[in-house]
């Protein structure tokens, strides 16, 4: 079949941006569709509206992806899959997750348009929490169909109000309703391949608009806790405190300075800062703060872990640390045969193109477990991303779609 033989929709691809973008949209031209929110619930029903318009069918699982699946001329032979997410960081932008669903539903939409039949079938997905900024960990939906999370711990999950993942899924699945696939969330697939902005500012640097990914950094996530004691701030004197928050701001300062790197490639981010009771006069008893920690080498992280519980043991007193971890997800590899598709794909059609790992984290990182996964970047604006402003393209945005169409047909014809 002769590369492009079915049209990317440029104009369409866009529209749908913009359609989403409506769900949750904020005054900056942003998104907050927090995952298992009702913003997340709307744009799952519009996702599945336009998919049975197309005469494909939906269905989720017990963990909340949500799939739509084009017939092959194989019906039992393993899916080719494709997709991300649609939840979004509470600033977030309109392309983070939601290009790679929508990519992938452009690309199974073309190939209908093209009446062209492929011998697997082709699925999309939008993987539930991805963001990992309601509920931690992050990359949950895709964690829990690869078996890497238990769908049991993940659903006792709590957000910061306190409201059970669980709770929050049902209502969710409530206000979306979609066929259910019974069982631990799960099945065989061919192979995984995900669209998504770069996050970051080397392609747009290097004027390449197809970022060929190799791999994903390793990434932890940790909740540090400091426990004082409550007193009063007009009369205590700093002897007799025990200030939860003056030993975080202790802990912190300590921590940023032992992860500044030479080579500026340890990713270090303390994101969230929580102090209780909250008064302005009194000395807080509690405080705690979030972790995020990335490099490409898991012996980098495992040594810089260290030195984060050594820093919280020597510099909590006179108040109790603790330092929580989160999660830990190994550095990934993709496959060398998806990634090398990817290249040829994009040098065939005539766009510029590197390789380049990620710094940012995605599904693919644990699809990449059960199956041969890869991923296509294009650029972003100055390459900012959780941020309101976020920007892309429509033509980087359907030339990355064009690759993927190209990716996804090959690989459901094996
Ligand atoms: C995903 O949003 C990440 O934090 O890498
Ligand atoms: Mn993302
Ligand atoms: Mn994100």
């Amino acid at each position: 079949m002769a590369v492009g033989a079915y049209a990317v929709r440029e104009d369409r691809l866009w529209q749908r941006h913009a359609d989403m973008a409506k769900l949750g949209g904020t005054a900056r031209g942003g998104v907050n569709r927090q995952a298992l929110s009702p913003e997340d619930a709307a744009a799952r029903n519009l996702l599945a509206t336009w998919a049975k318009a197309r005469g494909f069918s939906v269905f989720t699982d017990a963990i909340g992806n949500l799939f739509v699946r084009r017939e092959g001329t194989e019906p039992q032979a393993l899916p080719v899959l494709s997709g991300s997410h649609m939840d979004s960081q509470p600033t977030g932008g309109r392309f983070d997750g939601m290009y790679g669903v929508l990519a992938a539903f452009e690309a199974l939409e073309a190939l209908e348009d093209a009446g062209i039949r492929t011998k697997r079938p082709l699925m999309a997905v939008a993987w539930t929490n991805e963001e990992g900024s309601r509920f931690q960990p992050g990359a949950m939906g895709s964690a829990v169909f690869a078996g890497r999370y238990r769908l049991d711990d993940m659903l006792s999950v709590k957000d910061w109000a306190g409201i059970s993942l669980g709770d929050a899924l049902a209502a969710t699945l409530k206000a979306a309703p979609a066929p259910m696939r019974e069982g631990t969330p799960g099945f065989p697939l061919a192979s995984y391949v995900e669209a998504h902005i770069e996050q970051g500012p080397r392609l747009e640097a290097e004027r390449q608009t197809i970022g060929v990914v190799t791999g994903i950094q390793g990434s932890r996530r940790y909740i540090v806790h400091l426990h004082g004691e409550e007193a009063h701030a007009g009369t205590t004197p700093r002897a007799a405190r025990k200030d939860a928050f003056a030993a975080a701001t202790r802990i912190a300062a300590a921590m940023y300075e032992e992860t500044t790197d030479a080579d500026d490639t340890l990713r270090f981010t303390i994101g969230r800062v929580e102090v209780q009771p909250g008064s302005p006069n009194t000395v807080p008893g509690k405080a705690s703060f979030t972790i995020d920690m990335r490099h490409p080498s898991d012996t980098v992280l495992e040594v810089q872990e260290k030195s984060l519980l050594d820093i919280v043991s020597t510099l909590a007193g006179p108040c109790e640390g603790r330092i929580e971890r989160v999660t830990a997800v190994a550095p990934t590899n993709f496959d060398e045969r998806i990634v090398e598709l990817v290249r040829t794909k994009a040098q065939i059609l005539g766009l510029g193109h590197m390789d380049m790992p990620s710094g940012a984290g995605h599904d693919a990182m644990h699809i990449a477990t059960l199956c041969a996964a890869g991923m296509i970047f294009v650029p972003c604006e100055r390459g900012i991303s959780h941020n309101e402003i976020e920007n892309a393209t429509p033509a980087d945005l359907a030339a990355g779609t064009r690759v993927l169409v190209e990716v996804l047909v090959e690989l459901a014809n094996r």
